[in-house]
């Protein structure tokens, strides 16, 4: 067995021991060729990207891909595969519940930079059906100067939203609800009830109580106020990057009187839950 060198791990004969190995002539070898690997992976990466990008252009007409910034706004990834992948998965849940031609129109509510916009925009009716907007003014612009003639525009962080008393058959928000405080989503559901047509169907994604099961994001002291009040709100900086965590139960209180519940699925979509409201 080796013996411990004297003086503990961080003891000055041990450090330079250690920088010694670091910088030997095998380690060096290894560091250059782990850098060759990302460096090729890095490079297939973009070399894959330019290929999908060219391949939509050829196919669809065209490519909507924001600059990162803005992918940064609507994710936790800014890669142009995570753009890509998270749309196709949001618009095949959007067909799912609304279907290929959707009777009425329908808003994207915080529809960020387009990243479901872009897939609907593949099936014709969408192309009629589709409104969308977000709070996210520089999102709203770029989308705009794209010539995709996408109805889309700013909306207030509160209500009212920019659009009249059930103007719409359908409203779908993908993570929306979950970045607002849950003291407002009443007033929220409130709202989406107002701009839906009698019949209309709400879909929304929330942060549910499995999100509170992780022990190491959460405290016992967070895990019971959640069980207490049914809500969790956790503040972190960046666009829109608060979370909030809602139970089943708070959000059946928020809608009561309002809709009523056709679906409700625990950690369904990702790892969020998903539920269809029916305007009552
Ligand atoms: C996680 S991103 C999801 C964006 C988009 N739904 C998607 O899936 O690509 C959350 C979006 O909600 C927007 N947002 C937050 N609060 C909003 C509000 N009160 N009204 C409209 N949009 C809001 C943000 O600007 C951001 O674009």
């Amino acid at each position: 067995m080796t013996k411990a060198p004297r003086g503990g791990p961080k003891s000055p004969s041990n450090l330079a021991g250690v920088a010694k190995s670091l910088f030997s002539p095998s380690a060096k070898a290894q560091v250059a060729a782990l850098n060759r690997t990302v460096f090729d992976q890095a490079k297939q990466i973009a070399w894959l990207e330019r290929l999908v990008t060219e391949l939509l252009v050829e196919y669809r007409g065209s490519s909507l891909m924001p600059p990162e910034r803005l992918r940064m706004h609507v994710g936790a990834r800014d890669s142009a595969a995570n753009f890509w992948n998270q749309g196709r998965e949001s618009s095949s849940r959007v067909l799912e519940v609304f279907g290929a031609a959707p009777d009425g129109l329908v808003l994207d509510w915080g529809c960020g930079s387009g990243r479901t916009l872009y897939w609907l925009y593949g099936h014709g009716a969408w192309r009629e059906a589709y409104r969308g907007c977000d709070v996210d003014a520089e999102a709203i612009s770029w989308l705009r100067k794209q010539k995709i003639g996408a109805h889309v525009q700013v909306c207030g962080d509160a209500p009212p939203l920019p659009y009249g008393d059930g103007v719409f058959a359908g409203l779908f928000g993908f993570s929306v609800l979950t970045h607002i405080h849950p003291e407002r989503h009443g007033d929220w559901l409130r709202e989406i009830h107002r701009v839906l047509r009698p019949g209309g169907r709400a879909y929304l994604t929330v942060n549910g109580p499995s999100r509170m099961s992780d022990a190491r994001a959460f405290s016992d002291s967070s895990r019971a106020l959640f069980a207490r009040q049914g809500w969790f709100f956790e503040t972190h900086d960046g666009h829109y990057k608060s979370a909030a965590i809602v139970s089943r139960e708070h959000l059946m209180a928020a809608s009561q009187g309002l809709f009523e519940v056709e679906q409700y699925r625990a950690a369904a979509y990702h790892e969020h839950d998903d539920l269809i409201l029916r305007k009552v």
